[in-house]
């Protein structure tokens, strides 16, 4: 599908609060964090975050990622990935890039999934629709059927609360592969995820294996912001 090319403007947005989407002659008002909305029009999200914003989180990922599994000669092709918030397979498709095909994903908004299928065909072998801090016995059971040995996270850690992270890492096998990319910068989600990260580290629940700082994006003030790539084995 060609990617369509949006009439944003960023009057008035602060981090985090607004754009306006200017389409058929209305100007709409759409909240940044507003993923249902977000996802209802084809590649509006890559649009705003990535080509508005000059998000480049992705491309950080998928590199520390690859030189990951290139350096500790993983096969990527034995890797079966559950992404977790994966929205509509802005990251997804990159683990395609560096020969991940087993990938499935899973998101909080049934949107999420109708865009992925909308604007990326077949990419995802699997797409939940889950609440991950909520997951109900039989959720879970359904997502161990699976038997994913590796997990990864991108751009999610403002939104994702911990207890999500801590039922997803339930799902890894001893062995299994744990990629989190959070910024350690903001008093919110980010840095509790950020914290608990590093203590199932120190408790020895997962063997760090990397850790690599990475540029985000810049905020609307023009600061740079930038975030840490963790991948840690579980023990
Ligand atoms: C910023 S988007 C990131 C999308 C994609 N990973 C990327 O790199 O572009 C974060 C996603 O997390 C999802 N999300 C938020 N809370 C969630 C939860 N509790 N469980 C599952 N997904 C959640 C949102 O719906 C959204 O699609």
């Amino acid at each position: 599908m060609e990617r369509p090319k949006y009439n944003i403007i960023m009057e008035g947005a602060k981090e985090f609060s607004h754009f306006y989407l200017l389409m058929d002659g209305e100007k709409k008002i759409i909240g940044m964090n507003d993923y249902k909305t977000l996802y209802s029009y084809p590649f509006l999200y890559e649009d705003l975050y990535y080509r508005v914003l000059g998000c480049k989180a992705h491309l950080g990922v998928k590199k520390i990622l690859e030189n990951f599994l290139h350096q500790e000669l993983i096969d990527p092709e034995t890797l079966n990935f559950l992404e977790l918030g994966a929205g509509s397979g802005t990251f997804g498709e990159l683990l395609n890039d560096i020969g991940i095909y087993k990938v499935s994903g899973l998101d909080i908004f049934s949107q999420a999934k109708i865009a992925a299928e909308r604007d990326r065909k077949n990419l995802y072998q699997d797409y939940f629709i889950l609440d991950l801090e909520k997951l109900s016995e039989n959720d879970y059971f359904n997502l161990k059927r699976s038997n994913f040995n590796s997990i990864i996270s991108v751009s999610a850690t403002s939104l994702i609360p911990v207890k999500g992270f801590e039922n997803a890492l339930k799902l890894l096998p001893k062995g299994g592969i744990f990629v989190c990319h959070v910024r350690n910068d903001i008093e919110n989600t980010n840095i509790i995820v950020y914290n608990w990260i590093n203590q199932i580290i120190e408790k020895g629940i997962i063997e760090e294996k990397v850790r690599q700082s990475c540029f985000h994006r810049k905020s609307i003030d023009n600061r740079i912001i930038n975030a840490e790539v963790i991948i840690g084995v579980k023990t």
